[in-house]
Formats: structure tokens, C-alpha cells, sequence
């Protein structure tokens, strides 16, 4: 199964550290091209290779690492997705500019962490997000937790739990394979319309919480 991260930050970077370690081969890629990611692919070892977006996007399950404000200009410029397996890591929020008014705009919860909630205008955001992939499986997953625990998947005497959720059973069940395989325990939230918005920052209420499956 070959696998593709298009981003590679906060988010992508880590889901290809967490993949390195179990020695899974992935492409990874950003906005600079492939000489961009010289150090993280030395860092991460053989099985992390640095491609082009188009290259990563060719692959049967492809990670959406990149900001919700640039997710639609990144999808919709790439090919027919043909029914290949997208995993929706984004959330919908847009970074704020600490010296910009929302930044200290008192109505805005999240002010403190650096971000705002996008207004999706009554919909969830994997709806949204799927109509930047037409034609794609898509499952909603690794966008919960703060990466940065992403590479220690087993911790505290258990597994790190990875929720996920989407309407193609059989490509669920692929992605929940990939993440059993990089040793996480993996709970199915059921259809995109219900496991989206509980798992999605900001308010969903499976958010940014750690759990661990003893
Ligand atoms: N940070 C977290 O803790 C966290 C947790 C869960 C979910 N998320 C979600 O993960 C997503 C990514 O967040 P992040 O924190 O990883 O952001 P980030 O660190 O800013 O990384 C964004 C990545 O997207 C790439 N990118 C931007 N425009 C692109 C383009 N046109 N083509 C290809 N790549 C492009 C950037 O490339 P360059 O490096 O070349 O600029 C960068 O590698 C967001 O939707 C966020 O909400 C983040």
C-alpha cells in the first residue's frame, strides 16, 4: 500500500516520523519541492522519501497536512483522484498573525492559541474538504491529537488512541490497518458526518484529548 503526505509541518512531518519508525515507505512533500526536505528525510531514514505534491498525491492513501487555508488551492490543482483513499488530517481553523487585531480580538476563544475557527457556514469541515477531492475515499483521522505525540504511539502502559471515521468501509478499514500498524489503537467514530465534527479542533469533543488503551 503505498502511502503519500502532502505537507510536510507540524503534521506531516510527524505522521512520516511515526511511519519511519515502524519502517512503513511514504513520500513526503511541501510547497519547496523535495531539496526542501533534504534533513527531515536523512533524519527519518530509508523508508521516508522526499516527491513533488503530484508524486505524494499518486499514491493509493494520501495524508491532507497542509492549513485549512490552503487546502482547497493544494486539492483541487491535482489530478482525478479515482477513488484512492485521502485521510483528512486538517482542521479548520486559520493561523493568526500575533500582532494582527483577531490576534487579541476578545470574542474569539481560541485568541490564546494562536488561532480562529474558519466559519464553514453550518457545515463540517470534512464536508467541505471532500468536495476539494472529488472522486477520493476520504476518512477523517490524525488531526486530534498535538502531533508531537504522534512518534511515541505506545505510552503510560497502553496505545495512544487514533479516532477515525468515514463513509467507504472498505477504505476505513485500510487507514485503520495503517494505524495499527504504526501501533496505535484505532476507534472507529462511524460516518464522516458524525466522527468529524466530535474529533475536529476547535470544538469537537473528542479533541485534544490524549486518551490511552491499557
Ligand atoms: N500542529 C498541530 O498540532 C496539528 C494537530 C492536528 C491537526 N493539525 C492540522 O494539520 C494541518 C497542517 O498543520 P501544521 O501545523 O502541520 O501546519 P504547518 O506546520 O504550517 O505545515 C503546513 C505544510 O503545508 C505545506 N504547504 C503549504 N502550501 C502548500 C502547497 N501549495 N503545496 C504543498 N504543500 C504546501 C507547507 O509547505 P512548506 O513547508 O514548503 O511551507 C508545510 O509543509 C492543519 O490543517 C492543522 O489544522 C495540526
Amino acid at each position: 500500500m503505498s502511502i503519500g503526505i502532502i505537507g510536510a509541518g507540524a503534521l506531516g512531518s510527524n505522521i512520516a516520523r511515526a511511519l519511519a519508525k515502524k519502517g512503513i515507505a511514504a513520500t513526503i512533500s511541501n510547497s519547496r519541492g523535495p531539496a526542501s526536505l533534504a534533513s527531515l528525510v536523512e533524519e527519518l531514514g530509508p523508508s521516508i522519501k522526499a516527491g513533488s505534491v503530484e508524486e505524494a498525491a499518486q499514491a493509493e492513501i494520501v495524508f491532507a497536512a497542509v492549513r485549512w487555508t490552503d487546502a482547497e488551492k493544494v486539492f483541487t490543482a491535482l489530478p482525478a483522484w479515482n477513488g484512492r483513499i485521502v485521510v483528512d488530517g486538517t482542521n479548520p481553523v486559520e493561523f493568526l498573525d500575533p500582532n494582527s487585531p483577531d490576534a487579541k480580538d476578545p470574542t474569539n476563544p481560541l485568541a490564546a492559541y494562536g488561532i480562529k475557527a474558519v466559519d464553514l457556514g453550518g457545515k463540517h469541515s470534512s464536508e467541505v474538504f471532500s468536495q476539494f477531492v472529488p472522486g477520493a475515499r476520504v476518512v477523517k483521522a490524525f488531526n486530534h491529537l498535538d502531533v508531537n505525540v504522534l512518534p511515541e504511539p505506545k505510552t503510560a502502559g497502553g496505545n495512544r488512541v487514533l479516532f477515525y471515521s468515514g463513509d467507504d468501509a472498505d477504505a476505513k478499514a485500510k487507514v485503520r490497518g495503517l494505524i495499527e500498524a504504526m501501533e496505535f489503537f484505532a476507534v472507529d467514530l462511524g460516518a464522516l458526518d458524525v466522527g468529524g465534527p466530535l474529533a475536529s479542533l476547535p470544538f469537537g469533543a473528542l479533541s485534544t484529548h490524549n486518551f490511552i488503551k491499557l
